[in-house]
């Protein structure tokens, strides 16, 4: 019987990979069989994951690059197709998040937070997508947020990038599905990583999260895998500039 959900032998880029829920989705996939491209701008940190990934029998490869930088990312994709043949499933992972007041905001952090999180999509996507469409097929998913749809205090600027890539995503669908490209998001709720160690660090933060989530409490990054191999498999040829939140109910809750 076909499975639905078999990304065996699929060739997967995915951005920022070294840490958090990059590398959770990279072990998931390279579990289940996927050829996996990890990515991340600290060279040192990629290769000692890449390394110790391959330890497991994993069939992974490294490839170092800011998402910002057009010509890194032009160079880096073609490399990748060069050096395995294709790209079959991107996921636009990298994000960052810079917190402070919106009237106090620095504009180059501004600059930075909505060039990593929507630009950024958008460039490695813009790389990616020639080959997907002479190939005729492709999956591209892209991270949101809660904050593609909920403001919060602070963090206004990352509010606005997820927002952008939730609209990049329903964009990009339209344009690339007559491709048989298929364009769709992930909304993830709260989880422990990197990005939200401020927020779980702060004890009245944790306690106004776990009474706003019906679920009562974070998420763990194996909790995205299910969401990740749907958009990644065939499961979802007919799913297209969808967003799809995993996140404990909490945007269904006021
Ligand atoms: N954690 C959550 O609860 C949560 C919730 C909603 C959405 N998200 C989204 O999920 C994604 C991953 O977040 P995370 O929590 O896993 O964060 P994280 O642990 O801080 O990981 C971020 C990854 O992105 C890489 N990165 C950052 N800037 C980059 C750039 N310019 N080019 C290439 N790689 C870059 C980092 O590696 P280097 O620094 O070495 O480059 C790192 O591997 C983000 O888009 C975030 O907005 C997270």
């Amino acid at each position: 019987m076909h499975d639905i959900f078999d990304v065996k032998n699929k060739i997967v880029l995915i951005t920022g990979s070294t840490s958090g829920l990059g590398l959770a989705f990279a072990e998931g996939l390279a579990e289940r069989g996927a050829i996996v491209v990890l990515n991340g701008r600290n060279n040192e940190k990629l290769n000692e994951i890449v390394l110790k990934m391959k330890a497991k029998h994993f069939n992974v490869h490294g490839f170092a690059f800011d998402i910002t930088d057009n010509q890194s990312v032009k160079d880096s994709v073609s490399s990748i197709l060069n050096t395995l043949g294709g790209i079959d499933i991107l996921v636009n992972n990298a994000g960052i998040n810079i917190r402070a007041p919106l009237h106090e905001f620095d504009d180059d952090d501004w600059d930075k937070v909505i060039g990593i999180n929507l630009t950024g999509t958008y460039k490695v996507s813009k790389a990616v997508a020639p080959h997907m469409i002479e190939n005729q097929g492709g999956k591209i998913i892209n991270i949101g947020s809660m904050q593609s749809e909920l403001g919060r205090p602070t963090i206004t600027p990352y509010a606005a990038s997820k927002g952008g890539v939730k609209m990049l995503t329903k964009g990009m669908a339209v344009e690339w599905a007559k491709y048989n490209i298929q364009v769709n998001a992930i909304g993830p709720g709260y989880f422990k990583t990197e990005l939200t160690k401020p927020l779980y660090e702060d004890p009245e933060f944790n306690s106004w999260l776990c009474q706003r989530t019906p679920s009562n409490r974070w998420g763990d990054p194996s909790e995205l895998l299910g969401a990740l191999l749907f958009l990644a498999s065939d499961a979802s040829n007919y799913v297209n500039g969808h967003m799809l939140y995993v996140d404990g109910g909490l945007l269904a809750s006021v």
